[in-house]
């Protein structure tokens, strides 16, 4: 057990970015520790350097006194630390169990491995986390969360003496949230716990002290309990965000029907139907689970249709691909940005103007100078902190990348411009400032769908919301009616005997 974990003037510079700048604070066990700052604050390199995939210019890290240096994480996982990364790490065409004892599968006679202790062994932590699927089952097979959830039981399974979480709720829903932090809660005691989130609720929840990062430098460290939310944000953006709802700039026209569905069935989509109109945010809530993002995948055709017509101003459409739904001015930003969006290896520029290219030719050649000011005016709009255009994608901070979808999907110019989850992983400041050019495109006409499983920003944000149960829609709120009550009680509609309440 250890119960002390220091950093001293920890420094480390990318080309071009200075990522920490002489960061010191202290963390003990018995204590979770959230790490918050903006995006690009330097929260996961930092944690990537005490999980030796970084290693760090000068300074040092501590742990009960002794300086480490980790030059690979082998050496930090032997030396008991696990950091849970933003971004998944399971092997998808393994198995639960697999990916839990990934560093020593337990092996019988002759080397053999021996899948029944493994997956015995696996069912066990499973059954601990309360979760309902087998060790055996392919982790390609589960949803995001439950991934999530694997790589969890993964670093838990041994049994650290420092772990850390890099944004774990991003995609678990309330339930899974709650047996998270059940376990975190259990874990104190035994080991150093630091927790890094945008989520305010969840930071208060569950933390005992706060460190705040800024442009890498600390600038803070204090009991939870004893600094406020917009404390909090205060010093992590340098300006003041109460009532953001309020100070936006909304749209005040909103036209006809843009784009509408009718009788939609796909995967988990039953008999769906709604209309979106020009100007219009129409916001979709509903629990994890309750059909949103596969209405909004069939609909964009990343998924097969079983039934239904989806028209643009009147028009029936006939979208099988993705690439019908982009030429006919659909876009969707998706919720998983790993799966389904980034080419980590490709530049910023490369990965804003990728659904562009077809309209960037021009005499047989990519028109260059365009393709330039598409991503530039992406960086700029959005506030995309890399140093140039050029940056590889894999090199910016997981909020940044996630801004990069975003300005992806913004330059194609759509009609109806879906996002999911768009707002997962980016920081208070910026949110603001995503909620501020959803209502600016708004303005413009554009229709807006914006699923989200946060429900301020979706009582904050749009006109009119639209809730989901178990694949079906259950109700529909005016924004003016909309209450989180009425939405929640929507939510669980189909659960709470089909009565409806
Ligand atoms: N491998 C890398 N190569 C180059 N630059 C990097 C690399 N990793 C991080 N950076 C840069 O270092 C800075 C800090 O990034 P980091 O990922 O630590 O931010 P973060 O606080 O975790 O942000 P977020 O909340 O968006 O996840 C950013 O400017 C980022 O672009
Ligand atoms: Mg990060």
């Amino acid at each position: 057990m250890n119960d002390l974990l220091e950093f001293k003037k920890i420094s480390k510079s990318f080309p071009g970015v200075l990522a920490l700048n002489e960061v010191s604070f202290t963390v003990r066990r018995g204590e979770v520790t959230a790490l918050v700052g903006e995006n690009g604050a330097g929260k996961s390199t930092l944690l990537k350097i005490l999980n030796g995939d970084y290693r760090h210019d000068s300074g040092q890290y501590l742990i009960d006194h002794e300086e480490k240096n980790f030059a690979n994480p082998r050496e930090a996982i032997n030396a008991g630390i696990s950091v849970i990364y933003q971004e998944r790490q399971v092997i998808p065409y393994l198995s639960v169990a697999e990916n839990i004892f990934m560093e020593d599968i337990p092996s019988g006679k002759l080397g053999m491995v021996n899948f029944r202790e493994l997956n015995a062994r696996a069912q066990e932590i499973i059954n601990e986390f309360g979760l309902p699927f087998r060790a055996s089952s392919r982790v390609r097979d589960l949803s995001v969360a439950y991934q999530q959830m694997v790589e969890i039981m993964k670093a838990y399974r041994r049994r650290p003496s420092i772990i850390a979480f890099d944004e774990p709720t991003a995609s678990l829903s309330d339930a899974e949230i709650d047996s998270l932090f059940e376990i975190i809660r259990r874990l104190k005691t035994e080991m150093i716990i630091l927790y890094v989130s945008h989520r305010m609720k969840e930071i208060f929840k569950i933390t005992d002290q706060v460190v705040i990062l800024k442009d890498g430098r600390f600038i803070r460290q204090e009991a939870t309990a004893k600094i406020g939310e917009d404390e909090i944000i205060r010093s992590m953006v340098g300006r003041d965000l109460g009532g953001i709802f309020h100070s936006l700039s909304r749209n005040a026209s909103i036209g006809g029907v843009v784009f509408s569905v009718e009788n939609l069935r796909a995967p988990n989509v039953k008999d769906v139907s709604f209309s979106v109109r020009a100007g219009e945010i129409v916001g979709f809530a509903g629990l994890v689970g309750a059909g949103r993002t596969e209405t909004m995948r069939a609909v964009f055709g990343a998924d097969q249709k079983e039934g239904g017509t989806v028209k643009l101003f009147d028009r029936e459409l006939q979208i099988r691909f993705p690439e019908d739904a982009i030429a006919s001015g659909i876009a969707l930003c998706p919720e998983d940005r790993k799966e389904q969006g980034i080419f980590s290896i490709r530049s910023v520029r490369d990965n804003i103007s990728v659904v562009m290219l077809r309209s960037l030719v021009k005499k047989g050649f990519i028109d260059q100078r365009a393709e330039l000011g598409l991503a530039e005016e992406g960086v700029r709009q959005l506030t995309i902190r890399t140093p140039s255009v050029y940056k590889t994608m894999g090199e910016l901070s997981g909020g940044n990348q996630q801004k990069t979808i975003f300005a992806r999907w913004i330059a194609t110019r759509p009609k109806l411009l879906i996002l999911d989850e768009p707002t997962k992983g980016i920081d208070v400041g910026s949110k603001f400032e995503i909620y501020q050019i959803i209502c600016d495109l708004a303005k413009q006409g554009m229709g807006i769908i914006f699923i989200s499983s946060e429900l301020p920003e979706i009582l904050g944000l749009c006109d009119r919301i639209i809730v989901m149960c178990q694949g079906r829609i259950t109700g529909e709120l005016a924004r003016e009616e909309a209450t989180d009550h009425k939405v929640l009680t929507l939510a669980m509609a189909d659960m709470l005997g089909g009565k409806g309440t």
